[in-house]
């Protein structure tokens, strides 16, 4: 009789083959599907085999059945205007883009290591050491991607990825906008502001101005993301409230910055969360951010990041390192 588990492995053989039927065209540009690895809103991403590469890929797939009108004359040729020309350490590198008669699909570099919201969920939160470390490194591809005179403006923990090596990349650049003032040569303002009216991203991320519904500014719309994103790493909960009520949601906002009761950390890191999390105005921006007095430690700390990437920062061992050794335990 046939066992449990190679029942289970003929029927993923035959759902992949299927899969792959389904999707002739993939074959033909030598993408050999492996595993669906996410879900978003609008689109499945697969983990496949890259022939011509000879590397795993990740393929992002938008059906034309199922997208809105919005999605395929607005978002999806804005994702693919932006994403072609981004190049920085930390976002996902894009490597093609296929269209056919029902189906959008984006190649891109894969990310081993899943979300930084799988890895919160698994750790409950990480330690202020590990949040240092990516959190300047998501400050670094804002920073890029602002300079460039674009706004993500969907910044969260899903869109956050990490590959092999632990290193974050930011990916989904699905709401991206151009705000056509590229700013000054340091970076640091934006001359003549460009305000968007469509709200983008998700409530637990979206700045005060943003919720108002008035036309606001996307980049510190992003800055406040990313405050957020910093928040949920460090406390391994959203610094407002969960609600989807706008109300409520303003009505916490309005009572300001709170630090978890039984959570400890330095001084540097509130302080830089009480200058994010602030009316747009008094926000700091990107580049500001890269310069606070926490950020430095990282600068500092990145000239020991193979100390980092071989588990011997923060106490000895990584918190990556500690999970991994964990699961190695348990097995
Ligand atoms: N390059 C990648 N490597 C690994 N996983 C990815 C990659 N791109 C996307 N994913 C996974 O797929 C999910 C959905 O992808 P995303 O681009 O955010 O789609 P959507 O625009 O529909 O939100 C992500 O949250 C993540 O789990
Ligand atoms: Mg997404």
């Amino acid at each position: 009789m046939e066992s449990t588990e190679e029942s289970l492995r003929s029927a993923l053989q035959e759902e992949n083959r299927r899969f792959s039927d389904l999707h002739p065209t993939l074959k033909t540009h030598g993408l050999i599907v492996e595993k669906i690895i996410g879900r978003g809103a609008y689109s499945w991403v697969m983990k496949a085999i890259d022939k011509n590469r000879k590397k795993y890929v990740a393929v992002k797939m938008i059906s034309k059945r199922t997208a809105n009108e919005n999605l395929i004359v607005k978002f999806i040729p804005r994702e693919l205007d932006v994403i072609r020309e981004l190049r920085h350490p930390h976002i996902i590198r894009f490597y093609d883009y296929i269209e056919t008669t029902l189906w959008f699909y984006t190649v891109m570099q894969y990310a081993e290591e899943g979300t930084l919201l799988q890895l919160i969920k698994k750790q409950k939160k990480l330690s202020e050491c590990q949040t240092l470390i990516y959190f300047s490194q998501l400050a670094d591809a804002l920073e890029y991607v602002h300079k460039r005179g674009i706004a993500h403006r969907d910044i969260k923990c899903e869109n956050i990825v990490l590959d092999a090596s632990d290193t974050l990349k930011l990916i989904d650049f699905g709401f991206a906008c151009r705000v056509r003032s590229t700013g000054n040569k340091s970076g640091d303002k934006v001359p003549s502001p460009y305000f968007s009216t469509t709200f983008c991203g998700s409530l637990a991320y979206a700045s005060p101005e943003l919720l108002s519904l008035t036309p606001y500014e996307p980049q510190p719309c992003d800055v406040w993301a990313t405050g957020v994103v910093l928040y949920v790493m460090l406390f391994g909960r959203p610094p407002f409230s969960n609600s989807k009520n706008v109300t409520v949601l303003l009505e916490f906002i309005s009572k300001g910055l709170c630090i978890p009761e039984g959570n400890k950390v330095s001084a540097d890191v509130e302080q830089l969360m009480r200058q994010i999390f602030v009316p747009v105005g008094k926000r700091l921006n990107a580049a500001q951010l890269r310069r606070c007095s926490w950020m430095q430690r990282a600068t500092r700390k990145t000239r020991s990041t193979e100390n980092m990437k071989n588990g011997v920062a923060c106490n000895g061992i990584t918190d990556r390192k500690r999970v991994k050794l964990d699961d190695a335990n348990k097995t």
